[in-house]
């Protein structure tokens, strides 16, 4: 560790608050290596001095670090580094769609300590029921109801993540449709579930409201397709929310040809609007998917499936035959995340983060608007599909991966276009390195946004 009293730290230009410009500012200092995980920072005052600012902007700037889990303060003996830090030099990431680390080791410590203390209570040894032992599925129950919508505990399954809920959801309607409907991009897993599954998916055209309900008709009327994939919060990868009226229009067309919802809620944690889910609109068409992978950590392999009613027992012959469900070691520690309150306070950091990183890219980038300005953890920058390619190709050479067309394309002409994941990189300021670069390749012609 170096000297701490001989900190030197400069500010970055720009028009934020003092203390976010100092917390980057440390962010860097960090990221450069000077200071290590474990390494104790300078003092306050020794901060304040070197950047010369008042030590209540040092105090803010710190408290603004231990919320996105770099630093952690320790009573009596100091801020120290808790994060390792993304090198500056190097690719961002922008093609993964994780959130920022927003549990820290001591919160996953102390879970895996509780939930260790647990264990034993597992019925038959570790072997609970397939799809969740009643004990899990109450837990499960209870954070739905707490953060999006009310479910029972009898009703739903226990999966292991959001990607396996799509897969069963997806499985239960493969005799009985042909093929499922989305809009021109969708997430890669449901391409994967629905190609694993030989079901052919087709491309509904949408607005920034989401699916065009007449398209959807049409889609019925020409063809025996009577299923629908949709993320109505954050469409993976366009990043809109849809209204509740165009739901209840959709759920509409769904109604006259008798067709089932599949409905990935697993980015309710920023929902703009209070829209109801399509599942408190029509529980019996609808099979509703959540889990903790974008709100809380992907490092806990926990989804939930709620399909209808009728469907459930057969959903979990299902989860017997494959995987047996989620790890009981999983679901304890994100029992003892949840009674310590983390996700809730993992859901204002990521919210906050996810709308200051969205004006971030909105104001770098130029883009004359966006679908959520409240925060999104993915943004669409639409292109003709050969430019979006080159775009990713030139991006990648410079040092930064965005996802490119075909990992997402669906088909129809509103599928060309790059995928920005923002809540990737830990630290804001590699996310403003890597839009800098992104709108410096932006501003050649060929790469026009349409
Ligand atoms: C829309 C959507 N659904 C589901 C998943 C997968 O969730 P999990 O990691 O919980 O399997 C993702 C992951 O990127 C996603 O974007």
């Amino acid at each position: 560790m170096a000297d701490a009293d001989t900190v030197q730290l400069s500010l970055p230009d720009g028009k934020g608050p003092l203390h976010e410009r100092l917390a980057e500012a440390v962010e860097q200092l960090i990221a450069s290596g000077r200071y290590g995980k474990g390494d104790r920072l300078p003092t306050h005052r020794e901060i304040a001095r070197g950047a010369n600012v008042a030590i209540g902007t040092v105090t803010k700037a710190i408290d603004l670090l231990e919320k996105r889990g770099v630093v952690r303060g320790e009573t009596g003996r100091g801020t120290f580094v808790s994060a390792p830090a993304e090198a500056t030099e190097g690719y961002v990431d922008l093609n993964f769609n994780v959130p920022m680390r927003v549990v820290d080791e001591a919160q996953f410590r102390a879970a895996a300590v509780l939930a260790a203390t647990r264990l034993g209570s597992v019925p038959n040894g570790g072997y609970p029921e397939p799809g969740g032992g009643r004990d899990h599925r109450l837990v499960v129950a209870a954070w739905l109801a707490e953060t999006r919508c009310p479910a029972d505990a009898d009703d739903l399954l226990v999966t292991v993540g959001g990607q396996h809920a799509i897969h069963l959801a997806m499985a239960d309607l493969a005799g009985q449709t042909g093929g499922v409907a989305t809009e021109a991009a969708a997430f890669s897993g449901a391409i994967a579930a629905a190609r694993n599954l030989g079901l052919d998916l087709h491309a509904v055209d949408h607005d920034e409201q989401g699916m065009l309900p007449l398209d959807l008709q049409r889609l019925f009327e020409e063809t025996d397709c009577r299923a629908l994939y949709l993320t109505p919060v954050c469409q993976n990868p366009f990043g809109f929310e849809m209204s509740e009226r165009r739901r209840a229009e959709i759920l509409e067309v769904c109604r006259r040809h008798d067709a089932f919802i599949i409905e990935d809620d697993i980015y309710a944690v920023y929902a703009q609007s209070d829209s109801r889910t399509f599942k408190e609109l029509d529980p019996d068409r609808v099979y509703y998917i959540n889990g903790v992978s974008k709100s809380l950590t992907p490092l806990i392999r926990l989804g939930v499936l709620v399909p209808p009613r009728a469907r459930r027992a057969a959903l979990a012959a299902r989860v017997r035959a494959e995987t047996w469900g989620a790890s009981p070691f999983d679901l304890e520690v994100a029992r003892a995340l949840f009674e310590a309150g983390v996700h809730a306070k993992a859901k204002d950091i990521l919210r906050a983060e996810a709308r200051e990183r969205v004006g971030l890219a909105r104001k770098i980038l130029g883009l004359a608007s966006v679908p959520m300005p409240s925060g999104s953890p993915h943004i669409w920058l639409p292109m003709a599909t050969a430019a979006a390619e080159q775009f990713a190709r030139r991006a990648l050479e410079r040092g930064v991966r965005v996802t490119p067309p075909d990992a997402v394309k669906i088909g129809g002409e509103k599928s060309g276009g790059v995928r920005l994941c923002l809540m990737a990189p830990q630290q804001r300021s590699s996310l403003e390195r890597a839009l800098r670069i992104l709108a410096d390749i932006r501003s050649t012609p060929d790469f026009e946004i349409v």
